[in-house]
């Protein structure tokens, strides 16, 4: 078999053999096929596009080329969730402990932020000597004892999808249905969950501008787990302004502490409520979606869920203290307001620069070893449909550099558009993708 032959037959709008396919994914991950040539590959894949047999094949393909974690000796259905990314999304630090607290385990293997996106596990260190250090051994104790672990992404999973995602990246060739639902059924299919829900973002601060293509990704992701036997449910949700207001790492663990005492913003309370209640219908832990979210409600309102996220960071060297008082996870020294100029409605918060002006004050990553600021970030105050009067402050900025502090404020009021007509407020959850079919509402 001959790359040469691959690439062409692929050019000329045909479809792949699974011998093909499984070809290029392994000699490309061991090495023996060059960047190039797997760059005109992934260019002729996003013109001639895959079908539904070589995206299924594709996805198996990368999920074999590393290791696949058993999570057998957890005891119940394990259910995980992944989120195509999102700007000041905490639902993780939220959805873990309810989900927990209802007796269905949350074992789950997440990143660190980079670029303008943060991770869950940076949030997490917010809490003093936490750690994500442990064997598969003790994380799989850990979610038998307390019903969840939340572990860092050790394994190697997926190297294929690793080395396909750097090169996608450089050559304009990420933006492919089939190939973005590949790089992330395949991870959530090694890192060993039974079941898998999706929230797929839609809107200007997510991969999928529009809402129907966002459909479609969810659909070949439902397809792709329903295939291998995941059960598997997408739920399209916004993106056109960052969830809930904090953007921040310990802005965003007191913004899922406040949401787990049942103080926290609308629309991340609404967001994890509607995720939850599909992580536990999938976890056979209720009977329909709705009679999930009252289980969900119930657990919040008697303190549950912030007890049991007490008992995570507990369990893994963090000081549970934090919880219930907030000030020690320390202030930025500067915390200024961002003024609007004019008066009007938001029309948009365009989420991805929100998400930079965090990344300037030091809230994320520029390369994969910088160090990060904990403290830093910014609260917002109006959402999309709110009336801002001239002079009055839209967010404010938490910053330890001046400088800094000036140049994330020009980013932020940037971020914002402000119209005259008045503008509804934004529906949060667009529909759901089930293997039965597509629901939008
Ligand atoms: N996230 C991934 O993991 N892969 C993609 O291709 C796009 C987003
Ligand atoms: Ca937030």
């Amino acid at each position: 078999m001959r790359m040469y032959d691959i690439i062409m037959k692929k050019r000329n709008g045909e479809e792949l053999t699974t011998e093909e396919i499984n070809f290029f994914v392994e000699e490309y991950t061991s090495g023996r096929i060059p960047d190039y040539q797997v760059s005109a590959l992934m260019m002729a894949i996003y013109f001639q596009k895959m079908n539904k047999r070589e995206t299924a094949e594709l996805t198996k393909a990368m999920v074999e080329s590393g290791e696949i974690i058993d999570l057998s000796p957890i005891e119940g259905i394990k259910v995980d969730k992944h989120s195509t990314g999102g700007v000041g999304d905490t639902t993780t630090l939220i959805l873990g402990p309810i989900v927990a607290a209802a007796g269905a385990p949350v074992a789950k293997m997440s990143g660190r932020g980079l670029g303008h996106t943060g991770g869950t596990i940076d949030k997490l260190e917010s809490f003093k000597g936490f750690s994500v250090d442990m064997s598969i051994e003790k994380f799989i104790e850990n979610v038998n004892k307390t019903k969840i672990a939340i572990g860092g992404q050790t394994a190697n999973l997926a190297p294929a999808d690793k080395k396909l995602y750097a090169l996608r990246d450089v050559t304009a060739t990420v933006d492919n249905i089939s190939l973005i639902a590949g790089s992330i059924m395949s991870k959530k299919i090694a890192s060993g969950a039974d079941a898998i829900v999706l929230d797929v973002k839609t809107g200007s601060g997510a991969f999928m501008k529009d809402e129907d293509s966002a459909f479609e990704l969810a659909k070949e992701m439902v397809d792709i787990g329903t295939s291998v036997g995941r059960n598997t449910i997408g739920v399209i949700t916004d993106m056109d302004q960052p969830l809930g207001y904090a953007i921040g790492n310990a802005l965003e663990v007191i913004e899922a502490i406040d949401t787990l005492k049942g103080e926290g913003p609308a629309d991340l309370t609404e967001l994890c409520l509607t995720l939850g209640s599909h992580m536990l219908v999938l976890g056979e832990r209720a009977e329909s979606a709705k009679e999930a979210k009252k289980i969900l409600e119930d657990i919040i309102a008697s303190g549950k869920g912030l007890e049991k996220l007490k008992e995570l960071v507990k369990s893994q060297g963090g000081d549970p203290a934090y919880v219930d008082d907030v000030s020690l996870f320390g202030k930025a020294r500067i915390i200024e307001p961002v003024v609007a100029s004019k008066a009007g409605f938001v029309k948009g918060i365009k989420a991805d620069d929100m998400g930079r002006a965090a990344l300037v004050l030091g809230a994320g990553r520029e390369t994969k070893d910088s160090e990060i600021d904990l403290t830093v970030g910014i609260v917002i105050h109006k959402k999309i449909g709110d009336f801002v009067k001239a002079g009055e402050s839209i967010a404010t900025i938490y910053a330890n550099d001046a400088e800094k502090q000036k140049t994330a404020t020009e980013m932020v009021l940037e971020a914002y558009e402000i119209t005259n007509e008045e503008i509804e407020a934004k529906q949060l959850i667009k529909g759901i993708v089930t293997k039965s079919g597509i629901e939008r509402f």
